[in-house]
């Protein structure tokens, strides 16, 4: 992959990111997540041209890049899969999901399978324990996840049934969560459903729809590294598309 500063699109982009703040390190996060989005993560090259950008030093980017763990500092697989292992995912088998994907994808947490295509986290809370044991792929969630369905999503994301919900790692122009997507539920279209039939329309209504983009329009990211929240907008309300 030619990983280097950004490309003239992204040039153009960035520019306008940097026009919108009264000082140009303002931009800086959106800046690494333009830069994520374009290359899957933060190569150091890439670090140094968003440094140039906004007058920073490299060191001063990077060391703001490090203090997220949605930022990644060495190359990713195509899909980073984030397995809860807090309290409520837990005490719901979490451990044991948490061996059965390391063995599926033959890695660890912090590494990467052999074909490149999925790396591996053990992550903190990520805010949906009522469906746990819960998983993230590229912050896109699944619910319920049992080893079956775990390895029915591998089969899906391998053969490309669920790219339209699931780009590439980086891409955050839309992150919906709607409950949780349904693990090995490939071939869906359209926005996420709820992985089963107990989930009524009234509790999907009240789950968070987390749209983020990358420009700064008053879309705040709440904790555990994922935009918005609770209150977000209804899946198609906003006005891009899910890449
Ligand atoms: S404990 Fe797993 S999502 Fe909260």
């Amino acid at each position: 992959m030619d990983v280097a500063r950004l490309n003239q699109d992204n040039v153009v982009r960035a520019r306008e990111l940097v026009a919108l703040y009264p000082q140009k390190r303002s931009a800086l996060i959106p800046l690494l997540h333009l830069l994520q989005e374009q290359d899957g993560y933060l190569s150091p090259d890439g670090i140094e041209h968003l440094a140039e950008l906004v007058e920073l030093t490299p060191a001063e980017v990077r060391g703001t890049a490090s203090f997220y763990d949605m930022f990644h500092l060495e190359p990713v697989g195509r899909y980073v899969v984030g397995v809860c292992t807090n309290i409520a995912c837990m005490l719901d088998g979490a451990y044991e999901l948490l061996e059965h994907i390391e063995e599926t994808l033959g890695t660890h947490p912090g590494g990467t399978s052999a074909d490149g295509m999925f790396t591996l986290e053990d992550s903190e809370c990520l805010a949906l324990c009522g469906n746990a044991p819960c998983v993230t792929v590229n912050w896109r969630y699944f619910g319920n996840v049992t080893p079956e369905s775990f390895d029915q999503l591998v089969e899906d994301l391998r053969a490309g049934r669920l790219d339209g919900e699931v780009p590439p790692h980086g891409t955050l122009s839309r992150v919906q969560r709607n409950v949780g997507l349904r693990a090995g539920g490939g071939g869906q279209s359209g926005p996420a459903t709820a992985h089963g039939p107990e989930v009524d329309l009234a509790t999907r209504r009240t789950t968070a729809a987390v749209t983020s983009t990358l420009a700064p329009r008053g879309e705040g990211r709440g904790g555990n590294g994922v935009a918005g929240g609770p209150g977000g907008a209804e899946p198609g309300s906003d006005d891009r598309e899910a890449r």
